[in-house]
């Protein structure tokens, strides 16, 4: 019984630290699947661009900076660091954030999906 009891506070803790130490209420694996959306234009590999720039370390990384992309001049000025709240706000509506910027993309309008693509890029290799 000490010992049932043991178990159910540790798992409890646990779950306690894990959600204070999760970068993002979404779920990356959902969010795997709506990045299927984007890859039409973006890899989430390191360096490989394609009609996007790529996606990799895209979490904090500032906008317009991805070596070997050819960005439109709107987001090369537009001195946005891509925060977990900045991509929510671009995603949400990429023309009225960076407007004249060359994403041909309506974006993610429904909340729960943002999160989860933003947890899914937060697992790139972000903030560098
Ligand atoms: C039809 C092609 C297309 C699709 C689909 C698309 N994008 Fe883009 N995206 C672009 C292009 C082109 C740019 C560069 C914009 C510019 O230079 O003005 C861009 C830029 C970005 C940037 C800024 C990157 C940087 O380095 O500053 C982010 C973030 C981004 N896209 C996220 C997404 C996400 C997430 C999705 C899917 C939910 C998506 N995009 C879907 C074409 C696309």
């Amino acid at each position: 019984m000490r010992r049932t009891i043991g178990l159910v506070i540790s798992v409890i803790a646990g779950g306690v630290i894990a959600a204070g130490t999760a970068q993002a209420a979404g779920n990356p694996e959902a969010g795997a699947k709506v990045f299927t959306r984007c890859k039409a234009c973006h890899t989430a590999e390191p360096g490989k661009n394609r009609i996007g720039p790529s996606l990799y370390g895209v979490v904090g990384r500032m906008s317009g900076t991805e070596p070997g992309f050819n960005y439109s001049p709107a987001m090369k000025n537009a001195h946005i660091v891509w925060t977990p709240e900045n991509l929510n706000k671009y995603l949400t509506n990429p023309k009225a954030v960076v407007p004249g910027n060359k994403m041909a993309f309506p974006g993610v309008k429904d909340p729960k999906e943002r999160e989860d693509v933003i947890s899914y890029l937060e697992t790139l290799g972000g903030k560098h």
